[in-house]
């Protein structure tokens, strides 16, 4: 069987069937289809969505650069990846960088360590977002922060936090031309500790029933 073929089985997982879509539907994939460019009007949505979620006093401390592949912005992004990184984020054709406001800028101030929660929240908006119109996102924290906030003039009050590939799902004549290493980070099991190893029932160390 095709990796394309076996990828609906990767989401939802066993043990997922309750989620409300997008969230049952999502995961990383790290084979994106490069030749498949995403519509403005879907990153306009994705970020709309970033936008509308909830922050510490409706400080709303974030920031995002869009990148397209084919431009220096693009590029520069590429060029500041980890090692791990630098095989598998190229295939998306849009790279965002996401980033918190931790100082002043323009008036506004985030709310300490809560400018960092509310930035991952708005991106989980987005990249819920993403799914629901038939795009995929894959997050990652491997690159050079500095390096990629200078290229792209992010200014000193904010701090890069995570960049996000986005795209759609690569089919089988992508994945042909992924590393193996890729291949294997695009269809490794997704596992969770489970409901009732998260959840305390009232008091800490008492389990959530299910
Ligand atoms: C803040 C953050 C940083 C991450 N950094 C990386 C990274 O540098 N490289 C990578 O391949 N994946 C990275 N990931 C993706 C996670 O490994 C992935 O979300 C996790 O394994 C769960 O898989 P799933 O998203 O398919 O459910 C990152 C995710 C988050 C939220």
């Amino acid at each position: 069987m095709s990796v394309t073929q076996e990828t609906p089985v990767r989401a939802p997982r066993p043990g997922a069937e309750v989620l409300a879509e997008p969230m049952r539907s999502r995961w990383s994939p790290a084979v994106f289809a490069t030749d498949v460019p995403v519509g403005d009007d879907e990153l306009a949505g994705m970020l709309t969505a970033a936008a509308w979620a909830p922050s510490t006093g409706n400080t709303q401390p974030w920031a995002y650069v869009v990148t397209r592949a084919g431009t220096a912005a693009y590029d520069a992004v590429i060029a500041s990846l980890s090692n791990g990184n630098s095989g598998w984020v190229p295939t998306a054709p849009v790279v965002i960088v996401a980033a918190a406001l931790v100082g002043e800028w323009e008036g506004r101030k985030g709310m300490g360590d809560y400018a960092l929660y509310d930035l991952g929240q708005s991106v989980a908006h987005l990249t819920l977002q993403a799914q629901a119109v038939g795009l995929h996102t894959h997050q990652f924290a491997g690159f050079d922060h500095e390096a990629a906030a200078a290229a792209l003039g992010i200014p000193e009050a904010y701090r890069p936090m995570v960049g996000i590939a986005v795209g759609r799902l690569g089919g089988d004549e992508h994945v042909a031309r992924a590393t193996e290493g890729d291949v294997a980070r695009h269809t490794k099991d997704r596992t969770r500790r489970g409901a009732s190893e998260v959840g305390y029932d009232g008091v800490w160390g008492t389990p959530f029933p299910g």
